[in-house]
């Protein structure tokens, strides 16, 4: 099944394998480099390629070295990494992110801003190295709206550079999972409260995103219950379910394996389009398999993103394909660094 083909909104990928978003930290002054396209050209065979995430507007920015997409200059840069990946026949989606309260001011040049002032209890990456995560402004009501359509701005933007779609990030506690949050969000406007009020803000941004550049061209990741950088979702079934029936019908719901197999099943009855499975869900100790794409494509899912294991194997297909033997990952090299980027080969014969 995952060496099959499918259709995705206008697209025909030539197979079910996704290459998971991953930040690489690597860009400079918020533009992808040469190495960026060839790091995304040599992974062109996946069926569907999702950026690292990219912030849409500079207060978004989470860390350092991420790259963005609401300049003129961003803009250009991308258009060299979509070219690359298209002269390869690759396909590739630019997730956009925002990092809400996970950012610093010294990395975005703006105080990071959120749902409400409530610092995560985790850390964030600075250029000077790891600090508490700093206490976010609270959005006004009147501001809330524009953030939204942010994610529209840069969607239009992501297409003028060539991509073929975006993904928005509402996963892993960036802004929109913020929002969805029982913890994070502490507000009494329209945007908190019930989940009606939770649910506001993600489906604003995916409603700006679908105005700019159809609905065909657009899709959301999300992990349901999932804890990372201290995101609690008290009511979380009937939050998804909420959120899945007050979404558009988009291109597809990216969703990471946060929440037990039961639930994640029902989540994929309930929603009309793709469904995209993470089976590695919150960077669990092993990569994805095939065998667990092959059980969630037996299961429903429509499509199987890959993370780590993209890293190290930049023709994953051929390697499924084929029985060939995967590439360890090595976190050493996971951000920043020159080594562990685009040096890794497809398989030696
Ligand atoms: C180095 C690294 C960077 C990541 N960056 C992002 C990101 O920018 N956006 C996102 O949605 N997930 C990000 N993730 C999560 C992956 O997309 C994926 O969900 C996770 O690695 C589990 O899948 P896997 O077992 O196939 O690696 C990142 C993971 C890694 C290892």
């Amino acid at each position: 099944m995952l060496l099959t083909s499918y259709r995705l909104g206008n697209l025909t990928l030539p197979n079910r394998l996704v290459m998971a978003p991953m930040t690489r930290a690597r860009a400079v002054d918020g533009k992808p480099t040469a190495t960026t396209a060839t790091y995304y050209a040599q992974r062109a065979t996946a069926g569907l390629i999702v950026t690292e995430g990219v912030h849409p507007n500079a207060v978004g920015q989470a860390g350092p070295f991420m790259p963005g997409i609401h300049t003129d200059e961003e803009v250009e840069a991308w258009r060299v990494v979509t070219d690359a990946v298209h002269a390869n026949g690759g396909r590739i989606f630019a997730q956009l992110m925002h990092g809400g309260r996970i950012g610093h001011p010294d990395v975005a040049g703006h105080h990071p801003v959120g749902p409400s002032a409530i610092a995560a209890k985790s850390d964030v990456f600075t250029t000077a190295g790891i600090t508490p995560a700093p206490v976010p402004r609270a959005l006004t009501s009147a501001e809330v709206p524009g953030q939204a359509q942010a994610f529209g701005d840069a969607a239009r933007r992501a297409v003028e550079a060539g991509f073929d779609g975006v993904e928005l990030h509402g996963a892993n506690g960036y802004l929109i999972q913020q929002f969805l949050s029982s913890n994070a969000n502490q507000r009494t406007d329209s945007y908190g409260g019930s989940i009606t009020g939770r649910i506001r803000f993600a489906v604003e941004a995916v409603e700006a995103a679908v105005d700019a550049i159809g609905a065909d061209r657009v899709g959301i990741r999300l992990s349901p219950g999932g804890e990372v950088q201290d995101i609690v979702e008290s009511d979380m079934p009937q939050l998804y379910d909420a959120l899945l029936k007050a979404l558009p019908d988009i291109a597809y719901i990216h969703v990471l394996a946060t929440a037990d197999d039961e639930l994640l099943m029902e989540l994929r009855k309930a929603w009309p389009t793709a469904f995209i499975l993470n089976p590695g869900g919150q960077i669990g100790p092993h990569e994805g398999t095939r065998e667990q794409g092959e059980r969630w494509l037996a299961n429903g899912a429509d499509l199987i993103s890959y993370g780590r294991a993209y890293i190290g194997n930049p023709d994953l297909v051929e390697r499924f394909r084929l029985g060939l033997p995967l590439v360890p990952t090595n976190r050493e090299t996971w951000f920043q660094t020159e080594a562990g980027y685009v040096d890794y080969p497809s398989y030696q014969h």
